[in-house]
Order: C-alpha cells, then structure tokens, then sequence
C-alpha cells in the first residue's frame, strides 16, 4: 500500500488526482483531524506528529508514506529521510508534495546539479500561498531560488484557512478571507500581478475558485494534486519494487477525528461516499466491522 498523509482533508485533494492517476494501486489516506490545523503549530510539535503518522502509516504495512501536506514537507520531510528513515526504517521511502511544485516552477529536476550562476531566463514572480508554518520555513523560496535564481517569489501565509476548510465554514466566510489574503499579497508586489500563482496547502485546492475569483483574470494557477500525482507515477515506474500492482486496487481511510463527522465531511470534498475509520482516541470500539471502504 501507498500511504497518504495530511493533518486534516488537504489530501484529499491529492489523493483524488493520485487514485485516477494510479488506479491498480492501493492507498491508505490518514488524516490527523484531531490535531488540525498543522500551520499555526510549532516546528517541533509539526515534526513529532507527522513522525508519529508516518510511523503509523508504516505499521499498517505502507511502504512508500507520501506526505500530502506542505506544511508536514516543509517542516519535517528532510529531517525525517537524512535522519530517521536510514536508522529505523531503511527499506521504507517518504516522499512530499514540495518537491514536484518546486521542479514544475523551476523546469529542474530535484536531484540535478544545481545552476552555478544565472541562468538566461526571463525573471519571472511566483505567488505562494501557504499556512504560516510553510511560509515561515522558507522552504519554496530557497529551493526555488536554488534552482532558477531569476524567479522572485513572493508568500502569503493565509493563518486562517486551513481551519475554516477543516470546520466546513460557509463558503461567504472563506471567499471574504481568501480575498484579504490576496489583497495582501497584492499590496506587497506593487500592483504586479505575479506571473504564477501556487496553491502552496493541500486544502486550498478545495476553495482554488475562490482563489481565481480573488486573482486577477487569466493568471495561471498551478494545480499540485495533478503535479504530485504525475511525480509519483513517475518515481513508481523507477521504483518497481514499491507495492504490488496484483493486489487489489482500492483505498482506505483513517482518521484520529470524530470518524462520523469526518467521513460527512470528506464525502463532499472528495466528491464521493468515502467512509472513514477512527483511530487513537476516537477508535472504532473492539469487534465492531472494519468501516473502511474501497473506492
Ligand atoms: N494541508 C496542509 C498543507 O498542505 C496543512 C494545513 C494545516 O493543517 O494547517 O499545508
């Protein structure tokens, strides 16, 4: 099986483009809704829980975990492939949603040598909207500005958003919140409208024709949950010995929220019935049916 994981629904997003994607394999999403939002929460705090969900991921039998969650990738995907993989889990990968949004705007591939001086390119402006915690790790302008110098990206933390998509707040709310972050970052270009925009958390996809609606006309929005999707087609066809195409396709879903109000929830962001299985505090009492499903 293929982990998923996301502090919350973000993933779904991810998931969806990745199942059509992919459709032989079987994934297992978990969703850590107890502990959402992930973006206001300290570096430390964000690196022990995704360790924990990962590790989780990997006791249900995942060989490949993929963290479908910027804010977890930008915090902790690093320090948990140089320093924790090779020691506890050295035949197991972990992957993140960072790495394919950073080679689509840049056109170079992660582990290529990187540019030793400026490249003869036209100098582009790459908006990033992304949780406070992604924006304050810098993660997208130091790996973007290593790799294509001439691109200048601006951020905007959006604090609010990720927990109104979480609550399934009316979408009034979110369009008014959406539009003062992009007023915001408006403000801070002068007026110029960037050339690229980037949907930097895993839920903004969710609300992304609010964000096209906020923008201004015709600017380009890249989509991650298509980018990472083709990126792991990509790395599976490299990596033959990761899952087992013969098993059955299909997927599962964890959660440590309220599995009730979750699956609601997740039905209508995933835009089909999904049913989700509590675990930790809110976990399925013992002998009652495996509530999960395939899709
Ligand atoms: N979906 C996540 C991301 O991509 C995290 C949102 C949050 O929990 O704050 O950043």
């Amino acid at each position: 099986m293929i982990g998923l994981f996301d502090s919350g629904f973000g993933g779904l997003t991810v998931l969806r483009a990745v199942a059509d994607a992919l459709p032989d394999r079987r994934f297992l999403y978990f969703g850590d809704h107890a502990a959402a939002p992930y973006g206001n929460r300290s570096r430390d705090e964000i690196h022990h829980l995704t360790k924990a969900a990962v590790e989780r991921l990997f006791a249900q039998g995942c060989r490949l975990v993929v963290l479908a969650c910027n804010t977890a990738a930008a915090t902790s995907l690093r320090r948990l492939q140089q320093e924790w993989l090779p020691v506890r889990h050295p035949d197991r990968r972990i992957l993140g949603v960072l790495v394919p949004m950073v080679e689509a705007i840049t056109g170079v591939p992660w582990m290529a040598d990187l540019p030793t001086r400026p490249r003869d390119e036209k100098r582009r402006l790459v908006a990033v909207f992304a949780t406070r915690q992604t924006v304050l790790s810098n993660a997208y302008p130091v790996e973007i500005g290593k790799r294509a110098p001439e691109v200048t990206v601006i951020q905007q933390a959006c604090p609010q958003l990720a927990s109104l998509i979480e609550a399934g707040a009316p979408r009034a709310e979110m369009r008014g919140l959406v539009r003062r972050y992009v007023e915001a970052l408006m403000e801070r270009t002068a007026g110029r409208p960037p050339d690229v925009v980037m949907l930097g958390c895993t839920h903004y996809p969710l609300v992304a024709d609010l964000f096209a609606e906020a923008l201004p006309r015709g600017l380009e929005i890249l989509s991650q949950p298509d980018l990472a999707a083709r990126s792991l087609t990509a790395y599976l066809a490299r990596h033959p010995e990761i899952d087992s195409p013969r098993l059955p396709a299909g997927t599962r879903f964890l959660t440590t929220g309220d599995p009730r109000r979750v699956s609601l929830l997740g039905s209508q962001f995933f835009g089909r019935t999904v049913i989700f299985q509590g675990i930790g505090p809110n976990a399925a009492p013992a002998g009652r049916p495996d509530m999960a499903v395939g899709i």
